[in-house]
């Protein structure tokens, strides 16, 4: 059974509407709404399978509704009905992240093939992108944080991002390191605009304004540059910057926030826009002194949950260890990057990052391996619903040197 909810200002239109796929006995419709708010609230708690919008000859609305129901309810299949299929009403609804915009049916039988034909495709494409039955195909907004400077968050946002590119992801990296940001020097890229331009341009935006002023790579990756000069960076504001993020959102399967150490306004409107928060730490008292600060800001923002610790520069020396890291930082650990800061430095004065240049390192596998732990969704783990042997293998993964200090590892989640 397809369950299917109907939107229209027009009461006659849903009842039209209900008739029709009343004759289906595979179709069942478990609510209507005659848009608004009311609309989202009923989407979000009668979850239907596929979303039947009705426009109006002018409807602004109605792609704001579809464009905020896809990005919030991925499994719910929207589907655009127009009086009259045009250029404009394509583009908008394109740019909504809405493929299925058909002009209104003529008959009964129209609508309801339209219907099964849309939420066939639209689940093939869901099981096509889900890998170990976990569905990960909605799209990922991973900020790079970190306490301190040089901890290697540009390292890291540069290389996760061309590893996803190569695994044939649409990947935006926004650079919002707004007084020195060097994503640009990381890439060997000259841009022409920064996100200073665009903020200038932000009268009626959409992802074809945001995207005419990011950088393309030659691996695929676009980048949103930071302003030229630090005193460009005021122009960033908060507002703007959650407008741009949710556009970029309904477009890239992955958007990474390289940041820069401190809790400025922009970048607290990243972390609440993430979906996950990598957060890269270290094995030195000071990293470690200044982590556990940032951890309780991260805290006291409510954005504690989205946190997973990648410890970079991952050497094991005695005095602090990998449990000591797991207990101050208080957050699961996704990922240890080995040091080699020569492979590192090299890759950044070629502008040439290590995950292509020297795809077979140590350094570069790492990289990967939290990159394919991200594209399929692995990072979301929670340890209450591994599987015991999922959970025996993480424990050897992270093993420490006794019995009390994996208490501290697994003990407080
Ligand atoms: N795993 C690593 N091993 C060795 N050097 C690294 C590693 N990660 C980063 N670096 C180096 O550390 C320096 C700072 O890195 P960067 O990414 O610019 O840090 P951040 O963006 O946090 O300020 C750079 O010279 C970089 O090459
Ligand atoms: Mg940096």
């Amino acid at each position: 059974m397809i369950n299917v909810m109907i939107v229209s200002r027009q009461e006659a239109a849903i009842r039209a509407l209900r008739h029709f796929i009343s004759e289906d006995p595979e179709l069942e419709v478990s609510a209507d709404s005659r848009g608004g708010e009311s609309a989202l609230e009923k989407v979000e708690t009668v979850a239907p399978d596929v979303l039947i919008i009705w426009a109006d000859e002018n409807d602004p609305d109605a792609i704001n509704l579809a464009e905020r129901i896809i990005l919030r309810k991925p499994r719910t299949f929207v589907i655009l009905l127009v009086p009259e299929l045009s250029i404009d009403i394509y583009t908008a609804a394109a740019n909504a992240g809405c493929h299925n915009v058909f002009p209104y049916p003529d008959e009964g039988k129209e609508l309801t093939d339209l219907i099964h034909r849309v939420y066939n495709a639209e689940s093939g494409r869901l099981s096509a992108l889900t890998t170990n039955q976990r569905v990960t195909w909605t799209s990922r907004v991973l900020t790079v944080f970190g306490a301190k400077g040089g901890l290697g968050k540009t390292t890291m946002s540069v290389n996760l991002a061309m590893k996803l590119a190569s695994m044939k992801k649409k990947v935006a990296i926004v650079d919002l390191d707004l007084q020195f940001g060097d994503v640009h020097i990381f890439m060997d890229m000259d841009p022409k605009d920064t996100i200073s331009d665009l903020m200038q341009d932000m009268a009626n935006p959409t992802i074809d304004t945001i995207r005419s002023y990011m950088t393309v790579h030659p691996s695929g990756v676009h980048v949103l540059c930071a302003p030229k000069s630090p005193e460009y960076a005021d122009l960033v504001s908060a507002e703007k910057l959650q407008t741009v993020l949710g556009l970029l959102r309904s477009y890239y399967d992955f958007v990474i926030i390289d940041t820069a150490a401190n809790f400025t306004d922009p970048i607290i409107t990243a972390l609440e826009a993430s979906t996950t928060i990598l957060f890269l730490t270290g094995l030195d008292v000071s990293i470690l002194k200044n982590s556990k600060v940032a951890m309780s800001i991260l805290e006291s923002l409510g954005q504690k949950k989205k946190v997973r610790a990648v410890i970079n520069r991952a050497v094991e020396i005695n005095s602090i260890t990998i449990a000591d890291v797991q207990r101050i930082v208080d957050a699961p650990i996704l990922s240890r990057i080995p040091s080699d800061y020569m492979m590192a430095v090299a890759a950044l004065n070629r502008g040439q990052p290590f995950v292509q240049s020297a795809p077979r390192s140590k350094l570069s596998l790492a990289v990967s391996d939290m990159a394919e732990k991200l594209a399929e969704g692995k990072d979301n783990f929670d340890m209450q619903q591994l599987s015991a042997r999922e959970r025996k293998a993480m424990m050897r993964k992270y093993r420490t040197r006794d019995a009390s200090e994996k208490k501290g590892l697994f003990g407080r989640r």
